[in-house]
């Protein structure tokens, strides 16, 4: 079987690629080891950045969206039993919108059915070859247990972190930072008790309450790495959920439950040969900027692109440039991420002077126009760049 772009991974990355192609005339198929429901009802990130939304527009995946996500203009951050709203739209006249992640996938999916598309489901033993050729190819084993291979021109891999694309890049260098604490994430059916998503550094730890309709809660708690499911009982959530956001948040069903570390990484260059990485199988930040989901949708429609200029006109330049240009949104992303977390959460160890430090840095965050709108300009998201 032979296709134009191979693209392994169908998560936001590698569906949104394979409509963006479509709609430029360029043929794909997608390899995803999980099956559709699987893809359809995995709970991870909400938040949209403008630029985000404006593409999915662009690209006629939004109706859904438009109809029945959440519009934020702003996002409180609380601390010494304060609450401070940073106001996008009055600093930068843009605002977020809040969709969940798997909301997003379902709707990629069932755009990229209705289109033809190609998406296998329930691969295995996915394996790359040949990636310094012009004629890179993949094996695999398909859903029945047949063995197949798929010839290609190019070969995206945008098979997240724990994926297997990246290893098959032994160019590729890997730098890595990894937080002294980690999250946990619940999804339960309780109404959010602010309209806006709520940032909380409090001296017990951070805590995150944001939201996926007026119905469902998406809150999260800043917990040790050696902490176990066992050791967060639900009354226990609660009572820390309240004590940290300052108010009683109302206990509900818990539909779902997510530890997470916090970690920071960075695979360079995004490309090797002919596979060109994206998303969450390059770079990784640590969740506090809302960041993860966006980056990877910043690196598709780059590489949308790259592989049309290269596939349509034989173009090179926008592929040669493809990693270079990600990577300088990929570090601000980090820088954000990173500013973001040292500031909100408390860290094994942290001495006066640096509990001090951080506290100052907040309440310039919230008292200075200037850092204050320095936080909407990242938050809301720089404009994509556009290399055609
Ligand atoms: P993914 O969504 O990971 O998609 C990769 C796909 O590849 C998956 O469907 C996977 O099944 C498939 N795959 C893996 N290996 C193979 C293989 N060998 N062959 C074929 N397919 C394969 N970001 C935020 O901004 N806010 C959050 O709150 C947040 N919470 C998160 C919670 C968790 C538990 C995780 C893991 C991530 C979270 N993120 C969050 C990050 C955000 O969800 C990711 O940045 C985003 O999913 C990246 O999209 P992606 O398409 O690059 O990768
Ligand atoms: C959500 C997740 C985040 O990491 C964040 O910073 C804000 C909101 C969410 O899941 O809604």
């Amino acid at each position: 079987m032979r296709t134009r772009v191979g693209i392994v991974g169908a998560g936001p990355a590698g569906l949104l690629l394979s409509h963006l192609l479509h709609r430029n005339g360029i043929d794909s198929v997608v390899l995803e080891t999980r099956s559709r429901s699987y893809i359809e009802k995995r709970v991870r990130a909400g938040v949209l950045e403008a630029p985000t939304v404006e593409l999915l527009r662009e690209a006629g995946v939004a109706d859904r969206l438009d109809r029945e996500s959440l519009t934020h203009h702003g996002i409180l951050l609380r601390f010494d039993g304060v609450e401070h709203r940073i106001d996008f739209a009055d600093l930068v006249g843009k605002a977020v919108t809040v969709y969940g992640q798997q909301e997003l996938v379902k709707d990629l999916v069932a755009t990229r059915v209705r289109d033809g598309g190609d998406l296998r489901f329930e691969v295995r033993d996915v394996s790359l070859h040949d990636l310094t050729t012009d004629s890179p190819w993949i094996g695999y084993t398909d859903r029945h247990g047949r063995p197949q291979v798929l010839d290609c021109e190019v070969i995206a891999g945008c098979d997240g972190f724990h994926g297997v694309t990246r290893q098959a890049a032994p160019t590729l260098t890997a730098l890595e930072h990894r937080y002294p604490f980690a999250w946990l994430g619940i999804l339960a059916r309780t109404p959010p008790t602010r309209a806006e998503v709520v940032y909380a550094a409090h001296d017990r730890g951070f805590a995150l309450a944001s939201m996926r309709t007026p119905e469902i809660s998406r809150l999260y708690l800043q917990v040790s790495t050696e902490d176990t499911p066992a050791d967060w009982p639900a009354e226990r959530i609660w009572t820390e959920l309240s004590a940290r956001l300052g108010e009683e948040i109302r206990p509900g069903e818990i539909l779902e439950t997510i530890n997470t570390d916090l970690r920071a990484f960075v695979a360079e260059p995004m490309r090797h040969g002919r596979l060109f990485l994206a998303g969450d199988a390059a770079h990784i930040v640590p969740p506090t900027g809302a960041k993860g989901l966006n980056l990877a949708i910043a690196d598709v429609a780059l590489l949308a692109d790259a592989f049309t200029a290269l596939l349509a006109e034989n173009d090179e330049r926008p592929a040669e440039s493809y990693s270079d240009t990600a990577l300088r949104r990929v570090w601000r992303a980090q820088r954000f991420s990173s500013l973001m977390t040292d500031m909100l959460h408390r860290s094994p160890g942290e001495d006066r002077f640096q509990r001090y430090l951080q506290l100052s840095q907040l309440h310039h965050t919230v008292s200075s126009t200037a850092a204050a709108t320095s936080l909407a300009e990242d938050y809301v998201g720089p404009p994509f760049a556009r290399t055609i």
